[in-house]
C-alpha cells in the first residue's frame, strides 16, 4: 500500500505517568524532562507527563514538558473533578501542543463498589468534565476506566455523550489487564459500528493495555486491527503492577509483521529504541528481565548450536529483526587506555545520552581511570559510569569514602563519610549483621532517613574478574518502595552508591497521594487510576 494511503497509528507514551506508577519508579524532575526530550526525539505523537493534581512536582514536569517540547502534543491527566481539570489546564498553559485527558470509571463493579453512582450521574459527570477541559484545549481525551469491563451498551451511550460535549479522542482502557484480543478488538468494531460520528468526526479510538495476563500487546494489536488509531504504551512495558503495553513490542510487532499491519504507519524512529530502553531503566532503577522482547539482553543472543550455526549461514533463518534496527549497538567492545575524548564522546552519543561538558569531563576522568585497571572496557561499563555521574549530579549526599571490617567470627564494622549539599563531611561508624549492614546504619545516623530494606541483589556487568559490579536494592521508607543503583569494580563500594542513590531519590522526589476513590469534587486525596 503507498504511504499517501496508510493510517497513521498515534504512539502515545505514558512512561512518565502509567509507568512512573511501577512501584519504586520515582523519577525526579530533571529525569522525567530528560525522558521527554528522548521520547520526542523517538518520534512518538503524545507524552503523557504526569497527573498535575497529584503533586506539585507532577504539576511542574507537565508544565516545563509542555512547554520545552515543539512536536509531541503533551498531555496531562485528571479525574472528571473540576479541581483536576484546573490543575491540569494550569499546568498546560504554555504548552505548545497541550492535551488534558479525562478519566472516569464505567464498569458495573467501579460504579456500585467504587464510586456508588448511578450511570446516569457518571455520564453527566463527564460530560461536565469534558466541556471544562475544552476550555483550556480543544485537545480533550475522554477514558471510560476499566473499559473493557464495562458493558457494551453503556460505553456507547458514555462515548457517545463524550464526543457530543467535544472530546476528540476516546480511549478505552483495560486497566486490570482482563481481557483477550479477540474480545478487546470487537470493543473497537462495535463501537465504530455504533457510533459512526467517530469516524465523520475524526475523533481517535485509543488503545491503553495492562499486562497482568501477559496479554497488553497482543490486545492492543488487536485493537489497532479493529480500528483504534492511538496505542498508549511505555518504554520496557512499566507501569501499575504488571505493567503496560510495552511500546518496543508494539512498534516491533507492527513493522516486523508489516504483511500484517500494511495499512498502517507510524511516525517512530526504532533506532532510538535501545537507548532509551536503557535510560528509562536505569533512571526508574526497574531493570529489564534478560529474556524481554526487543530491549533484553538476550533479545538477540543465539546459544543453541543449531542455532548458531544457522546465523552463520544466513542471519535470517532465525533472525526476525536486525539488532541494529532498534539501536542495539553491534560490538560492545570499544575503548581503552588509548583512546582519547573524542572516541569517548561519540561513544556517549552513540548510547544516547546527553550530558553536559562538566559531566562528560568527569565520564571521562572515570572512564581512564577504569581503563587503568581493566583490560577491556565495554559499552555496559561506559552506561555504568555515566549512569553513575547522573546520579551523582542529583544527590544531596555524596559518598567521600567508607572502610568496613568483617569475617568469620568478627563483628562486622562500617564507617562512612558523606559529604551533604552545603558541602560539609559527616562521618558515622556503625556495627551491623555483615559489612553492608553496617555501612547502611552508619549512613542512615548521618541521614537521618530510616529504611527497611525489601531488595537487594548485585551482578557483573560485563564478564572478566576486573568486571564492574551492579547493586540494585529496593528499600521501603514510611510506605512507599524506592529504587536505587550504584556501580564500582568493588561490589562494596557499589552497595554502598546504590543506598546512596535510593537515599537521595527519597529526599529529591515527592510522595504521591494515593487512596481517595470517588469523582466527586471532595477534598480527599487523589488516587492514581
Ligand atoms: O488504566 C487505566 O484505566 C488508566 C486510565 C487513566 C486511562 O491508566
Ligand atoms: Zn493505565
Amino acid at each position: 500500500m503507498s504511504d499517501a494511503n496508510k493510517t497513521h497509528i498515534r504512539i502515545f507514551d505514558t512512561t512518565l505517568r502509567d509507568g512512573e506508577q511501577s512501584p519504586g519508579a520515582t523519577l525526579n524532575f530533571g529525569e522525567k524532562l530528560e525522558i521527554a526530550r528522548q521520547l520526542e526525539t523517538l518520534g512518538v505523537d503524545v507524552i503523557e507527563a504526569g497527573f498535575p493534581i497529584t503533586s506539585q512536582g507532577d504539576f511542574e514536569s507537565v508544565k516545563a514538558i509542555g512547554a520545552e517540547l515543539q512536536r509531541a502534543v503533551v498531555c496531562g491527566l485528571a479525574r472528571c473533578v473540576p479541581r483536576d481539570i484546573d490543575r491540569a489546564g494550569e499546568a498546560l498553559q504554555g504548552a505548545n501542543n497541550p492535551r488534558i485527558h479525562v478519566f472516569c470509571a464505567t464498569s458495573k463493579i467501579h460504579r456500585e463498589k467504587k464510586l456508588k453512582k448511578p450511570i446516569d450521574e457518571i455520564i453527566r459527570i463527564s460530560i461536565e468534565s469534558v466541556k471544562q477541559a475544552r476550555q483550556y484545549t480543544d485537545n480533550v481525551e475522554f477514558s471510560p476506566e476499566d473499559g473493557s469491563r464495562t458493558e457494551l451498551s453503556v460505553l456507547v451511550d458514555i462515548t457517545g455523550a463524550a464526543v457530543e460535549a467535544g472530546a476528540t479522542t476516546i480511549n478505552i482502557p483495560d486497566t486490570v489487564g482482563y481481557a483477550v484480543p479477540d474480545e478487546y478488538g470487537h470493543i473497537f468494531a462495535y463501537m465504530r459500528d455504533q457510533l459512526p460520528q467517530l469516524d465523520a468526526n475524526d475523533v481517535y479510538l485509543s488503545a491503553h493495555c495492562h499486562n497482568d495476563l501477559g496479554l497488553a500487546v497482543a490486545n492492543s494489536l488487536s485493537a489497532v486491527q479493529n480500528g483504534a488509531r492511538q496505542v498508549e504504551c511505555t518504554i520496557n512495558g512499566i507501569g501499575e503492577r504488571a505493567g503496560n503495553a510495552s511500546l518496543e513490542e508494539v512498534v516491533m510487532a507492527m513493522r516486523t509483521r508489516a504483511d500484517f499491519f500494511d495499512r498502517f504507519d507510524l511516525g517512530i524512529n526504532a533506532k532510538k529504541i535501545y537507548p532509551l530502553s536503557r535510560m528509562v531503566s536505569s533512571m526508574t532503577g526497574l531493570m529489564v528481565q534478560r529474556n524481554k522482547a526487543i530491549v533484553g539482553e538476550n533479545a538477540f543472543a543465539h546459544e543453541a548450536g543449531i542455532h548458531q550455526d544457522g546465523m552463520l549461514k544466513h542471519r535470517d533463518t532465525y533472525e526476525i529483526m536486525n539488532p541494529s534496527a532498534v539501536g542495539v549497538p553491534d560490538s560492545k567492545l570499544v575503548l581503552g587506555k588509548h583512546s582519547g575524548r573524542h572516541a569517548f564522546r561519540e561513544r556517549v552519543e552513540h548510547l544516547g545520552y546527553t550530558v553536559d561538558d562538566e559531566t562528560l569531563q568527569k565520564a571521562f576522568d572515570e572512564f581512564k581511570a577504569l581503563a587503568d585497571k581493566k583490560k577491556d572496557v565495554y559499552d555496559e561499563d561506559i552506561e555504568a559510569i555515566l549512569d553513575q555521574q547522573l546520579e551523582s549530579s542529583r544527590q544531596l549526599w555524596e559518598l567521600v569514602r567508607f572502610q568496613v571490617t568483617s569475617g568469620t567470627g568478627v563483628i562486622a564494622m562500617a564507617t562512612v563519610v558523606l559529604r551533604d549539599a552545603t558541602d560539609t563531611e559527616r562521618m558515622a561508624a556503625a556495627t551491623g549483621d555483615g559489612p553492608i549492614d553496617a555501612m547502611y546504619s552508619a549512613m542512615q545516623q548521618i541521614t537521618g532517613v530510616q529504611t527497611t530494606l525489601k531488595d537487594f541483589h548485585t551482578r557483573a556487568i560485563t564478564a572478566g574478574k576486573d568486571a564492574q559490579g551492579e547493586a540494585a536494592i529496593s528499600v521501603n521508607h514510611s510506605g512507599r518502595l524506592v529504587n536505587g543503583r550504584g556501580w564500582s569494580t568493588d561490589v562494596v563500594e557499589a552497595a554502598a552508591r546504590a543506598y546512596l542513590s535510593a537515599l537521595n531519590r527519597i529526599r529529591t522526589t515527592e510522595r504521591k497521594e494515593v487512596s481517595a476513590t470517588s469523582p466527586e469534587d471532595s477534598e480527599e486525596p487523589v488516587s492514581q487510576p
